[in-house]
Parts: structure tokens; C-alpha cells; sequence
């Protein structure tokens, strides 16, 4: 416990914090900071990463559930998006199956619910709405932590299967989005000329193809190629993936989000995240590796 992990970042000292490797993580946190400002970037995953999963006992709003669960979407979308997710969630978290047995029936899922969507005459103006009346919250310091990155300008890539207008009229609403530095890739909506919903612009994201998505084709990790240490986020195996096009990394620690079902997962996310954050609705975690490095 007197390694300097601990004193430089307390939080990972906490009982609900797992290190995996306390030395690789020393040694990437010694790098880390030596390079400070530099050399950082930041990729996280949204739902239940950036976003609460829990508040007061509650389940809270996915992205996609801030729609499914609004009185103001048609009744037939809320039902069917909710026996949907009843089917394809198990499957995305199910342990016992492979990342290429998920993928179909994740494509499956994504494609049956964008199709519903484009019927319920949505409109911006009722995402705002939507967005104000849901249970989506951002983390415990989750503002502290876009203002630190902002501050000194380090590159945030917030990388999400869920809906990315919703993303960030959330982050607008409860911190601040600062498009300096902020970058989201996710399912987007296109609009007509009277802000009414008509389909989705750009290919589909789902959990398990991260890797393979258009920000990995465009210039994004070009652009930042110096920035050879990276912090990644998530709460789910696919998320690892995000950072597959930034191959000039040098540097990283994964952290996990553990949220649920920590008897069956914890072992699976010890052996591929270097840090597993259980059942945790804050980023202090997260805040306390940044003041630390920067
Ligand atoms: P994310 O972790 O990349 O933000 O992934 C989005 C989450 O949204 C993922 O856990 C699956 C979930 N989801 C729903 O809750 N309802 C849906 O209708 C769909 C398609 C996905």
C-alpha cells in the first residue's frame, strides 16, 4: 500500500478501487506525469461510464432509454424498446459468450430500434425536453473532470454506441460542452430542415464494433499522434476497443467501470482493465489520476 500510486492518487487506494498490476500502473502514472499536458488524451465511453448508472437506488438513463422511458415518445416505441432491451441487454453482458457470437445480435438489436425510431416524429426541440425530464446524470465530478481536461486543452474523445444528440444535450444541460477539445462519435440523428428527426447520419455504432468505426478511418488519432499517453474509459469488454486507430500510443491505463453483476465480472475485468472502479456513480477515480498527471 506505500507505493507511490497511493499517495499521488488516494482515491485508487479505496476499497471499492482493483489495480490490477500496481507496478505497470505506477510506471504509467510516473510517465504520465513526466509528460503532463503534453502528451495526454483522454477516450471514454458514455452510458454508465461518464453517466450514473444508479442514483438513489434508481436505475439511471441510458441514452437510449432517456427515449424509450419519455411520455412524450409514441407508446408502441416505449413498449417494444423496453421488450428489446429485455432480450439483447443479457446477451451484451453475458459472460459465457464471445465478442463475435454478441456482435449479430447487437446489430440485430441497434437496427430494429433505429428503424422504430424514425417513425416517432421526433424533433430537437423534444430532445431538449426529453433530456430535462430523464434520469441520465453525469457522474459525481464529472464537470471537475471535462474542466481539467479543457483547461489544458487535452483532447477528449467521448466514443459511444448510445445516441449522440442526447450525449450532448446531456452534457450541456448538467456541465459544459467545450467543442474545443470534445469529441463525440456516435449514432447522430440527421434532421430535415425543420428540425424533425428523419434517420441517422454516418454508420451504425453498436457496443462491439468500436474498433472499426469511422473515427479509426479519419484523421482524428493523425491529428494527435504526439499525444503517445492515453487514459480510456468504459464500462463494458467493447470499449477497449476505442482506442484501436490511436497506434501511437505509447502509455495507457484502462480503467473500468464495474456496475453490476460483480461476482460474475470482476475476474474478466481484472484481466483486461488495469484499474476496476465497483459500483461507483462518481470519477473521482478519474479526477484524482488527472490532478495527479497534469
Ligand atoms: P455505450 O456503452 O457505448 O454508451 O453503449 C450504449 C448502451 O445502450 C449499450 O449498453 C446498449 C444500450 N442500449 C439500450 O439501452 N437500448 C437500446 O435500445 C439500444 C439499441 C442500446
Amino acid at each position: 500500500m506505500n507505493r507511490i500510486i497511493f499517495t499521488q492518487v488516494p482515491e485508487l487506494g479505496r476499497s471499492n478501487v482493483r489495480v490490477k498490476d500496481p507496478v505497470h500502473v505506477e510506471n504509467a502514472l510516473k510517465t504520465m506525469m513526466k509528460d503532463a499536458q503534453h502528451k495526454l488524451q483522454v477516450i471514454a465511453d458514455f452510458d454508465w461510464t461518464l453517466s450514473k448508472c444508479t442514483e438513489d437506488g434508481k436505475t439511471c438513463s441510458t441514452t437510449h432509454s432517456v427515449l424509450g422511458e419519455s411520455k412524450h415518445m409514441p407508446e408502441y416505441y416505449r413498449t417494444e424498446t423496453r421488450r428489446l432491451k429485455d432480450i439483447y441487454m443479457p446477451i451484451e453482458f453475458d459472460p459465457t459468450k464471445t465478442v463475435e457470437e454478441k456482435i449479430p445480435k447487437m446489430i440485430e438489436w441497434y437496427s430494429k430500434n433505429h428503424e422504430l425510431l424514425v417513425t416517432c416524429h421526433l424533433t430537437k426541440q423534444l430532445i431538449t425536453t426529453m433530456v430535462r425530464e430523464s434520469r441520465a446524470r453525469l457522474r459525481d465530478g464529472c464537470k471537475e473532470f471535462f474542466d481539467q481536461l479543457h483547461n489544458m486543452e487535452i483532447p477528449l474523445l467521448l466514443f459511444s454506441a448510445g445516441m449522440g444528440d442526447i450525449i450532448k444535450e446531456t452534457i450541456q444541460q448538467q456541465a459544459t460542452f467545450y467543442p474545443e477539445n470534445m469529441k463525440i462519435v456516435a449514432n447522430f440523428f440527421k434532421f430535415d430542415d425543420t428540425d424533425k428527426m428523419v434517420g441517422f447520419s454516418g454508420d451504425l455504432i453498436h457496443t462491439f464494433n468500436k474498433n472499426e468505426n469511422s473515427v479509426h478511418s479519419g484523421d482524428y488519432f493523425s491529428n494527435i499522434r504526439h499525444r503517445e499517453n492515453l487514459l480510456l474509459m468504459g464500462d463494458s469488454l467493447g470499449d477497449l476497443g476505442m482506442a484501436k486507430g490511436a497506434d501511437n500510443v505509447q502509455c495507457s491505463l484502462k480503467i473500468g467501470f464495474l456496475n453490476f453483476q460483480v461476482d460474475k465480472n470482476l475476474d474478466l475485468y481484472m484481466q483486461n482493465f488495469d484499474i476496476v472502479i465497483i459500483e461507483d456513480e462518481s470519477l473521482d477515480v478519474l479526477n484524482g489520476l488527472v490532478r495527479a498527471i497534469l
